[in-house]
């Protein structure tokens, strides 16, 4: 099997790239300079060249509040690119499998959100999102849209290294306490995704569609940040950090709005495809290990 990649050096990407090749498959790992998704002739181009028997889409515009004023660039990556890649795919029935986000809910319910919820994006990353979403099921059937959250590996930016560069630099931190989601491990993601891929495979033929996956137990961005100091303290890190200050989001306000309760239900990707929703906890291990050995060596 080949698969591609693209988004291949995001924080996803090189997950989804290192677990392919790990399980001998034949990988080829497209950067943005290899493959820029805007650019239909260039996606065109590089799934005509590789000839793969599916395609991973781990390419995004994930600067949230950012967004807000790069409206057109965001569009561009979340809309376009997953159109263009979906209409290559679809020339040449190769199956795609897309990453989309917890941010297309509004938050206002109150339970975990399943995949036949209504979307009502917040803000922009989530309306480009959400768009892209919709370019997919006009432009192909075998689809497989995988949303998920509050995403944190060892590579790229991510809320667990900015807690731990901020606790090495602060003796006070405030954090968010009631917006809620579920933090999930690109290594336990990318297992995910190598886990359809490996369904596809045998039968050639999956229940395509939306499906949810975010790491096991939800929690708020406040509880998240206790976890990481408390692993970090035990990992020897100098933090400089006594406690983070559980705060509202009225007190830190942002540039993109963002849902109360993001927290995704996991029983459809559970029940089709066998999965066992991993706790972030290792992974959250693992990342904060990785940090210290990188701060060791400078
Ligand atoms: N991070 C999260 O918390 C989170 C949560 C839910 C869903 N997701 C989704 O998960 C996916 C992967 O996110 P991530 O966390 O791995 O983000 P990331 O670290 O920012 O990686 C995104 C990658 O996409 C690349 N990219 C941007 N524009 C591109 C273009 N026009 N053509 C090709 N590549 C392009 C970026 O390249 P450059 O480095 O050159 O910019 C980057 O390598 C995204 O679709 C994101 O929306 C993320």
């Amino acid at each position: 099997m080949r698969i591609l990649i693209t988004g291949a050096r995001g924080q996803l990407g090189r997950s989804v790239a290192a677990a392919a090749i790990e399980r001998g498959i034949d990988t080829v790992a497209l950067g943005r300079r290899q493959m820029d998704i805007t650019r239909a002739e260039n996606v065109n181009r590089g799934i005509e060249i590789s000839l793969p028997d599916l395609v991973v889409n781990c390419a995004g515009y994930t600067a949230v509040d950012r967004a807000e004023q790069e409206t057109t660039l965001a569009f561009a990556v979340n809309r376009d690119g997953p159109s263009h890649l979906a209409d290559a795919c679809s020339k040449k029935a190769i199956p795609l499998i897309h990453i989309s986000t917890d941010y297309v809910f509004d938050g206002r319910k109150q339970d975990p959100y399943d995949e036949t919820d209504p979307i009502c994006p917040l803000n922009v990353y989530g309306q480009s999102k959400a768009a892209g979403e919709s370019e997919i099921h006009k432009k192909t059937d075998r689809y497989i849209i995988l949303r998920t959250a509050w995403v944190f590996g060892a590579h790229g930016n991510n809320f667990v290294k900015t807690m731990l560069r901020l606790g090495c630099k602060h003796e006070t931190i405030r954090v968010v306490d009631d917006q809620i989601g579920n933090p999930t491990f690109s290594g336990s993601l990318a297992e995910v995704i190598m886990r359809i891929a490996a369904h596809y495979r045998r039968r050639n033929e999956i229940n395509w569609g939306i499906y949810h996956y975010g790491g096991q137990p939800p929690i708020s961005w406040y509880g998240f940040a206790q976890q990481i100091f408390q692993i970090a303290r035990r990992a020897g890190l100098p933090l400089k950090l006594t406690r983070p200050e559980a705060i509202s989001t009225d007190e830190y306000p942002t540039a993109a709005k963002r849902a109360a309760n993001s927290v995704l239900d996991n029983r459809k990707i559970e029940r089709t495809f066998d999965i066992r929703v991993e706790s972030w906890h290792a992974g959250l291990q693992a990342v904060v290990a990785h940090h210290r050995q990188t701060q060791k060596r400078r």
